[in-house]
């Protein structure tokens, strides 16, 4: 096993697996992996390039050259901030597209294992612990009722000042989930090994807290912060 320690937060869509992951990973001082925006990224360059969503191959090398990075608290894209760029409808959509088809996961494979260095990495998205780090330290399945994960995504946008119905987010989640769990190259699934977590009725931070706790048993340490 890889001494450097992985936590693998899985789940669907808009589950706030993100907001989760990431004060896990403050806690511990660990690095943090959003995959999901290396999807989205890879769909943002495939639409400015004109590449279409159901050219494998095409798809394939954007994925293998995409120019991403991650640092003061934004996502790049070749030199240009795109935080907010790879969230609105066309990515989201797009993401959940190019990422059924194997060739543009398998380009992604190297560049996402490359994140786990000392002392440790929380990873999110939607195969962290059945394929990117199988030898994670701990696995964690977050979920929440559809209805939840709505309400939530809801809340985010009108906070930015974006128009949405619930009626509208509902059923582009159960679209989004649909392609995510039915696709044959990694889908979306509760592996055994993994820690079931239901955030329907819990906010980030204990659901966080959950998470430290099983880490804590499962290794016996307290090196949160
Ligand atoms: O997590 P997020 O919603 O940002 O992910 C966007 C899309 O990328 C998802 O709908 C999913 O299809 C895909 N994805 C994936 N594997 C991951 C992370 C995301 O297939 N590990």
């Amino acid at each position: 096993m890889n001494a450097v320690p992985v936590i693998a937060v899985d789940g669907p869509s808009a589950s706030g697996k993100g907001t989760v992951a990431q004060l896990v990973a403050e806690r511990l001082g660990f690095h943090y992996l959003d995959s999901g925006a290396l999807y989205r990224l890879v769909a943002l360059a495939a639409l400015r390039s004109g590449v279409s969503m159901q050219d494998e191959a095409g798809l394939a090398i954007v994925a293998d050259a995409l120019e991403a990075r991650f640092y003061d608290g934004e996502v790049w894209l070749a030199g240009e901030p795109v935080t907010d760029a790879i969230r609105d409808e066309a990515c989201s959509n797009g993401a959940s597209k190019v990422a059924a088809f194997p060739a543009v996961r398998a380009a992604l494979l190297a560049r996402q294992r490359a994140f786990r260095g000392a002392p440790g990495l929380v990873a999110e998205g939607r195969d962290m612990g059945s394929v990117v780090f199988p030898d994670s330290h701990l696995k964690v399945f977050l979920t929440a009722s559809v209805e939840a994960r709505a309400e939530r995504r809801y809340k985010q946008l009108k906070g930015k000042g974006i128009t949405a119905t619930i009626g509208t987010l509902l059923k582009d989640l159960r679209e989004r989930d649909a392609r995510d769990t039915a696709r044959s190259a990694a889908p979306l699934k509760h592996c055994p090994d993994a820690y079931l977590l239901d955030t329907t009725a819990m906010s980030a931070a204990e659901a966080a807290e959950r998470i430290l706790a099983w880490y804590r048993e499962a290794h016996g340490g307290n090196n949160a912060r």
